[in-house]
C-alpha cells in the first residue's frame, strides 16, 4: 500500500511540475480599463478611480487576473490622459492619491493585480520639464527635441524635416518663447522627450520605481516605437519618424532590469506589457533575448490590424499560426481583441460573432486581452461632430471625423437600463452613452438565460484547465469560412473550436483538418446564436455548423479527468489509499 502511496504521489508532482513553472501573468487575462468612461462615482459624468473600486467585483466576477489603467495621471487632458503634467500624481478628475491606494487595496484582496499606463514617449506641454525647457533653463533646456530649423535660400525658416504627427499634421512646432521648433509625434500638446539625454532616462525610470514602491503589479507602455527617432536631418521623402530603432528596444531592456529588481524586492513577478503596432520582426524584437529580457510581452494586435470582417479562415488561421511559429524561447504569447483605439469587435466584424472571438482570445495559447465592454459585447457609438472629442477625430474634420475619432469605442460601459446606463447618476456624460445600453447591458446579460457574458465567464473558467495553459495547439482552416483549432495536453482534456465565420451553413470534416479530434465531440461551451445545448454530443467528421456558429468541444471520452481536475483526482486517491 505505501509503495502505491508513493507512486501516486510521484504522478502529483510529475503532473504539478510544469504547471509550477506558469508565472501568474502567463495564465491570466488582463483586462483595460478606460478610467473616463468606466463608472462614474460623484456624478460629474466622467468616471473615476472610486467607481472603479466599486466595480472591481465585476472584475472578480468575470476571472479577470490583472487589470490595466489607462492613464490616471495629472493631464490636461488634450489626449484623454496620454498627455501627463505629473507622472507622479494622480488627476484630481479621477479623485486622490488616497482613493488610489484604496483600489490598490481592495484589488489585493480580490487577488486582481493592478497595471498602470506607462506613457514615455512624451509629457504634456504643461509639464513642470516642459514649461522649464522652453524657458532654456540649463537643468532641462534638452529634456525635449528641439530644432531651429531649416533654414531656405530666401532666408525663411521652415520645419527640420517633413515628419507628419500620427494625428495628422507636422510633427513640429514652433515654440515663440524659445525660438525652436520641438518635436511631438503626437498632438503638439505632447512634446516628445528627448531620450539621448541620460537625465531624461533616469527622470522616467524614477516614475516606473515610483509607482512599483505603491505596489502596482507592472506597466502597460505607451507607444514604445516612438521613443528614438533617429537622425533629424533627412530628406523630404521621410514623411514620418522612423520606428524601432536599435536604442528603442535597448531602453525596453533598462527598464526590465527595474521590473526584475521590484520583482525580488517585493516578492512577486512586476510585469512589463508594451504597445508596439509593426511587422511581426518589429514586434519579436521587444522580448529581448534569454539574457537581455526586454518586455514580459509586446502586445500582439494581429487580430486587430491583419483581420477584418472580410478575412477567410484561412487568413485567420494564417495570421495565428504565423504568431505562434514565433512564440520559441519562451516567449508567453497573448491575443488582444480590441483597445481604446480601435472599433469595438462587434462592430468590426458583426455582433454574432462576439463569442467566436472571444473564444479565439481566450482559448488560444497564453494570455487574453480585454477591453473593457468586450465581455458583454459593447458596439461602436454613432457620435455627431459637435459630439467629438479625440484630436485625432477633431483634427480630420466635420467631413472626415468619423474615419478617424476613437470616440465610438470609447463611450460609458453600461451596466444596466438606468440613467446614463448605470455609468453615471448624471444624464450627461462626457461622450454620449450608446442608445442600445436598454438592452445591451451587464444586468440584462446576468439574467437573461443566454449572454456574451455568461459565455465569457465560462471561457475565464475554462482557462484555469491545465490543457488550455499549457497545452499543444493546433490551427487550421476546415472550409473557406469555418475555423478550427485544438488545444491538447497528454493525459489531459481535449478541447476542440468550431467557428463559422460566414453567412452559409456549413457541413464540415473537423477530424481530417485538425490533429487529435475524436469521432464524438460533446459541446462544452457554445456561442449564444446557437441552437444547440451544452452536453450534446456531435460527430466530428461531419459536423453541420449555422452561420456565425462557435462551439467548444471536449473529448467526451476522455474518462475521469473530464470531471474532475486530474490533480484533485489524484489527491482523492491518495485520501483513499491512505485511508479506506
Ligand atoms: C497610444 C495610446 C493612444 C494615445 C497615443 C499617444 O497609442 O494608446 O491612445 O493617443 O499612444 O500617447
Ligand atoms: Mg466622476
Amino acid at each position: 500500500m505505501r509503495t502505491l502511496w508513493c507512486l501516486v504521489s510521484l504522478v502529483t508532482i510529475v503532473a504539478a511540475q510544469p504547471r509550477a513553472e506558469l508565472d501568474w501573468w502567463q495564465t491570466a487575462v488582463f483586462y483595460q480599463i478606460y478610467p473616463r468612461s468606466f463608472r462614474d462615482s460623484d456624478g460629474d459624468g466622467i468616471g473615476d478611480l472610486k467607481g472603479i473600486t466599486e466595480k472591481l467585483e465585476h472584475l472578480k466576477d468575470i476571472g479577470v487576473g490583472g487589470v490595466w489603467l489607462s492613464p490616471i495621471f495629472k493631464s490636461p487632458m488634450a489626449d484623454f490622459g496620454y498627455d501627463i503634467s505629473d507622472f507622479q500624481n494622480i488627476d484630481a478628475m479621477f479623485g486622490t492619491m488616497e482613493d488610489f491606494d484604496n483600489l490598490l487595496e481592495k484589488a489585493k484582496e480580490f487577488d486582481i493585480k493592478v497595471i498602470l499606463d506607462f506613457v514615455p514617449n512624451h509629457s504634456s506641454d504643461e509639464h513642470e520639464w516642459f514649461v522649464k525647457s522652453a524657458q532654456n533653463d540649463v537643468d532641462y533646456s534638452d529634456f525635449y527635441v528641439w530644432h531651429d530649423g531649416k533654414v531656405l535660400t530666401n532666408g525663411t525658416r521652415v520645419r527640420p524635416n517633413n515628419w507628419q504627427s500620427v494625428f495628422g499634421g507636422p510633427a513640429w512646432t514652433f515654440h515663440g518663447g524659445r525660438q525652436q521648433y520641438y518635436l511631438h509625434q503626437f498632438d503638439p500638446k505632447q512634446p516628445d522627450l528627448n531620450y539621448s539625454n541620460p537625465l531624461v532616462v533616469e527622470a522616467m525610470k524614477d516614475v516606473l520605481r515610483f509607482w512599483l514602491d505603491k505596489g502596482v503589479d507592472g506597466f502597460r507602455v505607451d507607444a514604445v516605437p516612438h521613443l528614438f527617432e533617429g537622425p533629424i536631418d533627412v530628406d523630404d521623402s521621410v514623411t514620418s519618424a522612423p520606428q524601432h530603432r536599435p536604442e528603442t528596444y535597448e531602453m525596453v531592456v533598462q527598464w526590465r532590469k527595474i521590473m526584475d529588481e521590484k520583482s525580488v524586492q517585493y516578492g512577486g513577478t512586476k510585469v512589463l506589457m508594451l504597445e508596439a503596432y509593426g511587422s511581426v520582426d518589429d514586434i519579436m524584437g521587444y522580448y529581448g533575448t534569454p539574457s537581455a529580457p526586454g518586455g514580459h510581452f509586446p502586445f500582439n494586435f494581429r487580430l486587430i490590424s491583419d483581420i477584418d470582417k472580410s478575412s477567410s479562415a484561412e487568413d485567420f488561421s494564417t495570421v495565428i499560426n504565423e504568431y505562434l511559429e514565433h512564440m520559441t524561447d519562451g516567449r508567453t504569447a497573448n491575443w488582444v481583441l480590441g483597445n481604446h483605439d480601435k472599433h469595438r469587435v462587434a462592430s468590426r466584424f458583426v455582433p454574432e460573432l462576439v463569442d467566436g472571438l472571444n473564444f479565439l482570445a481566450h482559448l488560444l495559447p497564453g494570455i487574453g486581452v480585454t477591453y473593457n465592454g468586450e465581455e458583454i459585447g459593447m458596439e461602436n457609438t454613432f457620435i455627431t461632430w459637435e459630439q467629438c472629442r479625440d484630436p485625432q477625430g477633431i483634427n480630420a474634420g466635420p467631413e472626415h471625423y468619423l474615419e478617424a475619432t476613437r470616440d465610438l469605442e470609447r463611450t460609458p460601459f453600461q451596466w444596466d437600463s438606468s440613467t446614463s446606463a448605470g455609468f453615471s447618476s448624471s444624464e450627461s456624460t462626457w461622450l454620449p452613452v450608446n442608445p442600445n445600453y436598454v438592452e445591451l447591458n451587464l444586468e440584462a446579460q446576468k439574467a437573461a438565460e443566454k449572454s456574451h457574458y455568461k459565455v465569457y465567464k465560462q471561457l475565464t473558467e475554462l482557462r484555469k484547465n491545465p490543457t488550455i495553459q499549457r497545452g499543444g495547439a493546433h490551427v487550421a482552416a476546415l472550409s473557406q469560412n469555418v475555423l478550427g483549432f485544438t488545444r491538447t495536453l497528454p493525459d489531459e482534456d481535449t478541447y476542440v473550436v468550431v467557428i463559422n465565420l460566414g453567412d452559409e451553413m456549413e457541413v464540415v470534416d473537423v477530424k481530417k483538418a485538425l490533429s487529435e479530434v475524436p469521432d464524438k465531440i460533446k459541446i462544452h461551451i457554445l456561442g449564444i446564436n446557437s441552437r444547440h445545448m451544452a452536453g450534446h454530443t456531435l460527430s466530428s467528421s461531419s459536423l453541420e455548423i449555422q452561420p456565425k456558429e462557435a462551439f467548444v468541444f471536449i473529448d467526451p471520452g476522455n474518462s475521469v479527468s473530464m470531471i474532475l481536475p486530474s490533480s484533485l483526482f489524484v489527491l482523492i486517491v491518495q485520501f483513499v489509499i491512505r485511508y479506506v
